[in-house]
């Protein structure tokens, strides 16, 4: 039996650093969002093993990539001794190093694709806390297509979707890794009075041009300073009368959001040809646009 899977990407409209943990890992708010850049994935049972097959240069095929780790866990976790095993066609079109959770969300659906292939029946609960010890990123793409992270980002909370608006997606060719961003980090200067509070608001209202204008991310003068092509990115985006821009997670992708989907493709014919690569896309409003009914209501809570 195989399982043909789309994976979506994420941006995040904010993020909001609170301090250091003990633990190393940063306390965060993030409104989490996903959209419609999709990697695919075809999921096929095999009697043992765990085989991945991905063609694309810069993303490893071994037990590094977040996708093997998925599988090993679940079965680690989840399979009671079972012997069980599975091939992994991964496509990506997502790219990598590049702040959309790319190599996150394959892991989550690879979690919620096996519990069917396999019928583990693990549940929702169950699945988040194998997600979690994946990167701190996972556990949304087993969730709501827009939702509130707090914790490591892990901790989430569902968010009624905002009526549909229009993503492009700048990833200036250069991979970053979220790691040092976060050390780059310098917390007395983050303590700002801004907070998540007003975007949650905005975004609960569908009220684009307000949410737009208080898109907020602390990491993103990191990024800037590090990789200053990123800051010229978002010059070259800003300019095109978005609602709103940011740089997404840890970079290195900028996004412009737009509330008018004709305004959106203009912006986008006038970014061709620069040294970066582009999509266009719409905000994720229903885990059925990218998973097959079966799997949008085959979690217990
Ligand atoms: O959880 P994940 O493995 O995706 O995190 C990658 C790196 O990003 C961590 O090793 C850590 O340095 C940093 N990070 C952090 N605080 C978070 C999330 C990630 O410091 N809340």
């Amino acid at each position: 039996m195989t399982l043909q899977l789309k994976s979506p990407a994420k941006i995040n409209l904010g993020l909001f650093i609170l301090g250091k943990r003990p633990d190393g890992y940063h306390e965060l708010e993030t409104l989490l969002q996903m959209v419609s850049l999709y990697d695919t994935l075809e999921l096929t049972a095999l009697p043992a093993g765990i085989e991945l097959i991905c063609d694309h240069p810069g993303v490893p095929s071994d037990q590094t990539n977040l996708v093997v780790r998925a599988a090993r866990l679940l079965l680690e976790k989840g399979a009671a001794g079972r012997v069980l095993g599975c091939r992994i066609h991964l496509h990506k079109n997502i790219p990598a190093g590049a702040g959309l959770g790319g190599g996150s969300g394959n892991a989550g659906i690879v979690l919620r694709g096996l519990n069917q292939l396999w019928q583990l029946h693990l549940s929702a609960s169950q699945l988040a806390e194998i997600a979690a010890q994946i990167g701190s990123d996972v556990p949304f793409f087993l969730g709501s297509p827009a939702a509130l992270g707090r914790g490591r980002g892990e901790r989430l909370t569902a968010l009624q979707p905002a009526k549909k608006f229009y993503v492009i997606l700048l990833f200036p060719r250069l991979a970053v890794a979220t790691s040092e961003v976060y050390k780059g980090l310098n917390l007395d200067l983050t303590k700002k009075q801004k907070n998540i509070n007003i975007l949650l608001q905005f975004f609960s209202e569908s009220d684009i041009a307000s949410l737009g204008a208080h898109l907020h991310n602390d990491l993103e003068p990191i990024v800037f300073k590090r990789y200053p092509i990123v800051q010229k990115a978002k010059e070259a985006l800003g300019a095109l009368d978005p609602d709103g821009v940011l740089v997404s997670g840890s970079g290195s992708t900028v996004f412009a959001i737009f509330g008018d989907s004709a305004k959106a493709s203009q912006a986008f014919a006038r970014l061709q040809g620069g040294d970066w690569d582009l999509f266009l896309t719409e905000t994720v409003t229903r885990l059925s646009e990218f998973l097959p009914a079966s799997l949008c209501d085959d979690l217990k809570p």
